[in-house]
């Protein structure tokens, strides 16, 4: 498919007024060029902030202070992985030094087995490294970070047990989790133990059983009885309620079953990613630049905040989606991940360079009923930008 939505002018948001209408009609070959180009500059402005030893996670504009964090952070791969896009598009050598800077600062995570997050924190970054370098040992970092990973599963409850058990959870697992299969089938497909894969299949069927609804929304946080091995409750830790749909929950849940259909094949998979980008596309709550409201079912839309990075997750997942689909399916998974991509690339969401301490898009929320990174930036928005403008140069152009 060469170019879908040629003309594509974007109306913002009927009944709102804090994005300005705009309109991006230039051709996507072009928009792509200068957002890496424009990344490549931005993120030299962001690595002059970064204390030694941390990770760049989001920025308070207020007191002009980037927010960093310990490389134990479920989002500290996100900055090296970041890197790695950008430089696979601009060949920047100070870019490629910077990326090898960030993965020492965080390989020593693969020895980690604190938290779910390992494919996050090792696979996007590491993952892309290897996959545009072939050294060797960056595939014994991420061998090691999956045999770490490996060490959470729960046979009890077919799972990988996300956080630990605290005064509010026994054992929780999270939509989330479905991210780092992909790390486990990629390891056990290139030489590793078969066992991981194994692992993968196992959450991704158990997070097919307990954790959806009928119309493909899914809960955030299923806790289990590991005593019983049944589900103790369903319930949300991020999103607007229990039994709400958490915008960036249905990206990942959309992420990770076209994930694992790219691994196994398994039509089952295919069937759960196509029902949940149709809940996306198809919500009312959806708005009309197609960057969602942080809660599909969040309290004051139309004025309730937005998520740029599930808007960012959930064209990337499209875009690959859309490799497995045919006819007018494969049309509205391109063209929304399209729309998704220029309203992002607007004004309304992308900073000026030097602006926005030196990350890419603003208006992210990362936990809003928990009073956290509302309306900010946020890394892993940018990371699954730059994966989605990739992609789409890649199978689209
Ligand atoms: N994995 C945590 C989040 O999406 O905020």
């Amino acid at each position: 498919m060469k170019r879908i939505n040629l003309i594509a002018g974007l109306l913002f948001l009927t009944g709102t007024t804090s994005f300005a209408q705009q309109t991006v009609t230039q051709p996507m070959s072009q928009l792509i060029d200068e957002q890496f180009n424009f990344a490549a500059e931005q993120y030299k402005v962001l690595d002059q902030r970064i204390p030694a030893g941390l990770t760049p996670q989001s920025y308070d504009a207020k007191k002009d202070k980037l927010i960093a964090y310990d490389i134990k952070w479920w989002c500290s791969g996100f900055y090296s992985g970041s890197l790695w896009y950008i430089y696979e598009q601009t060949k920047n050598k100070e870019i490629r030094k910077t990326a090898e800077k960030a993965l020492k600062v965080i390989e020593p995570n693969k020895t980690f087995t604190g938290n779910h997050d390992l494919g996050f924190m090792m696979f996007c970054s590491f993952g892309n490294a290897y996959r545009l370098t072939g050294d060797p040992a960056y595939k014994e970092v991420i061998n090691s970070s999956a045999a770490s990973l490996a060490t959470r599963y729960r046979p009890e409850i077919e799972s990988i047990q996300s956080w630990d058990k605290s005064k509010y959870w026994k054992c929780p697992v999270i939509i989330d989790n479905m991210m780092n299969l992909e790390m486990l089938d990629w390891v056990s497909d290139h030489g590793g133990d078969a066992r991981y894969k194994e692992i993968a299949i196992k959450h991704a069927n158990t997070t097919l059983k307990n954790h959806f609804r009928p119309d493909f929304s899914s809960y955030h946080v299923v806790d289990y009885d590991l005593t019983t091995g049944k589900v103790y409750r369903k319930a949300t830790w991020q999103g607007a309620a229990n039994c709400s749909a958490w915008s960036r929950g249905q990206a990942w849940a959309l992420y990770g079953f076209t994930a694992m259909y790219r691994s196994t094949k398994d039509q089952k998979y295919l069937d759960q990613a196509m029902g949940i980008a149709h809940f996306i596309l198809n919500h009312p709550n959806l708005p009309a630049d197609k960057v969602p409201f942080w809660d599909f079912d969040a309290p004051k839309i139309p004025y309730a905040k937005r998520d740029a990075s599930a808007a960012a997750i959930t064209a990337s997942a499209l875009l690959e989606l859309a490799q497995y689909s045919k006819g007018k399916e494969k049309t509205e998974f391109v063209s929304s991940a399209e729309t998704m991509l220029r309203s992002l690339a607007t004004p309304a969401y992308r900073a000026k360079l030097g602006e926005n301490g030196g990350f890419l898009l603003l208006h992210s929320t990362g936990a809003l009923p928990l009073d956290s990174e509302i309306d900010v930036p946020l890394i892993y928005a940018d990371y699954y930008y730059l994966e989605a403008l990739s992609r789409y140069k890649k199978w689209y152009l």
